[in-house]
């Protein structure tokens, strides 16, 4: 009863929804358990993008049906405009195949106001939050204050729920950011409507998985966001409000750690990372330019979700490690090595260096982290464009020189390595 979890090992937009696609092909679920539409997850099937920011990236494949886990944020808008949005491109997403778990937590117009009030406030020292109000939710969830999914079946308590929510949160909109606030009624109004078209997707998520598993059902984890945006294993507090990493995947879909066969982490063949917080490789100028792409191209480095330019450096082996050792990895999926083409030469962190002393962890304190400097390991770059490649044997030796040498600086074998964005642009390993 096999259940494979795949994780971002940087700070996002890896490619986990490329490599979920790909995967998606060999299981019966495909099932997201942490974070909400702060994600956002392309797919690419020949001209046709995906990009899905709550629903699994599994729903463009006939087969698989689909969850959004316990541990998910949801916004019945965004979700409903997903939803909407599938149908009409002819991708089937009823109830049938698509279920939410009742234990989700539900995110409001007022979770979104103040996660934007808060990063105001913030000024100089804002996280660069995707303004989705995944902060505010979990927030909620951990005060026990929050609004869960289970509901939307229920739309008389909805609707008192939903009142009496928007009622607090405007005190705190109106005492500490000066606010109007928000009309109670007309937010409740809209949540019964949403309910009415989402209450059918409602299941007991664990049951559903475990009834799943019991039948040799198999189910795929996919994670969103990456190890370093995790609010204990990421860079503090210039993280996401969740558990993105392996463990979050256990208590966000309610299964025990028996059943998890492998752990696939997915890393960007450099580094990139959205928002503000400490990124030891980072580059600027004309080298940055390069990696980060002209936005010409669709993969190029601009967020699916907020259109922000990301931030780009080397690749971190110390990083990947620290990956490998909270999540657990068995193996690594490498994406965007075409992109590396035409470099001469390629860096790659292997160790830190602070105060004067090497170090080859990745230290948890934000002074440490700030004070860090990369240990390069330089290797030859080439030429030639790989989006062909189909088997290790058709790269260039020095690109496989390139997957050999992240293989063993992380200390995880590469089983996929992604060569374009397409779904048969892949050399699979396994
Ligand atoms: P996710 O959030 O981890 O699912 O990643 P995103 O979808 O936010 O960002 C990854 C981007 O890189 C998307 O535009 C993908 O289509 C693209 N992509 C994924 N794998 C590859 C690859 O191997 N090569 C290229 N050129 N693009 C890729
Ligand atoms: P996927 O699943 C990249 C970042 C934000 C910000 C921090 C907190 O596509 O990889 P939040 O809105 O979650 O409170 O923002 O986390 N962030 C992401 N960066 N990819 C994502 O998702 C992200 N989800 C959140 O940019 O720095
Ligand atoms: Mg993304």
């Amino acid at each position: 009863m096999p259940l494979d979890i795949v994780v971002g090992t940087q700070w996002g937009d890896e490619g986990k929804g490329r490599i979920t696609d790909l995967l998606a092909s060999e299981v019966d679920i495909v099932a997201r358990f942490s974070g909400g539409d702060n994600a956002g997850h392309t797919v690419t099937i020949g001209d046709e993008i995906f990009k899905l920011h709550l629903i699994p990236s599994g729903i463009v494949h006939s087969r698989p049906e689909c969850l959004i886990g316990n541990g998910a944020v949801v916004n019945p808008q965004i979700l409903w405009a997903e939803i909407e949005n599938l149908q009409e491109r002819g991708v089937e997403a009823g109830p049938q195949r698509l279920k939410l778990s009742r234990h989700a937590h539900l995110i409001t117009p007022a979770h979104v106001a103040l996660d934007i009030a808060r990063e105001e406030n913030r000024g100089g020292e804002a996280i660069g939050t995707t303004l989705r109000g995944i902060g505010p939710a979990y927030t909620d969830k951990t005060s026990r204050e929050g609004l869960r999914a289970t509901l939307l079946d229920q739309p008389e308590e909805l609707a008192e729920a939903v009142k009496d929510h928007v009622r607090q949160k405007n005190e705190v909109l109106r005492a500490l950011y000066g606010q109007e606030g928000l009309d109670p009624e007309a937010v409740a109004e809209g949540y019964v409507n949403y309910a009415r078209r989402l209450g059918r997707y409602l299941v007991e998520s664990s049951i559903y998985l475990h009834t799943a598993l019991q039948k040799n059902r198999r189910i795929l984890a996919e994670g969103a966001q990456g190890t370093l945006l995790d609010l204990d294993h990421g860079t503090y507090p210039f993280v996401t409000s969740s558990y993105p990493t392996a463990g979050g995947a256990l208590v966000g879909l309610g299964v025990g750690p028996g059943v998890v066969r492998h752990v696939i982490g997915v890393a960007k063949a450099f580094t990139t990372r959205v928002g503000s917080g400490p990124f030891p490789t980072e580059l600027h100028d004309e080298q940055a330019g390069r990696l980060r792409g002209t936005g010409d191209n669709p993969w190029d480095e601009y967020g699916t979700t907020t259109g922000r330019a990301r931030r780009v450096g080397w690749l971190d082996a110390v990083i990947l490690r620290h990956a490998v050792r909270v999540n657990g990895l068995t193996e690594l999926a490498l994406t965007k090595l075409d992109v590396l083409s035409g470099w001469d030469e390629i860096d790659v962190c292997v160790a830190y260096e602070l105060d004067g002393e090497r170090i080859d962890f990745f230290p948890s304190d934000q002074q440490m982290l700030e004070r860090v400097r990369p240990v390069y390991r330089r290797l030859p770059g080439w030429i030639q464009d790989i989006t062909g490649a189909r088997r290790l044997a058709d790269l260039p030796l020095q690109a496989r020189h390139y997957i050999d040498f992240v293989a063993e600086a992380s200390g995880t074998p590469v089983t996929i390595v992604s060569v374009g964005p397409a779904r048969e642009q892949v050399i699979w390993d396994r």
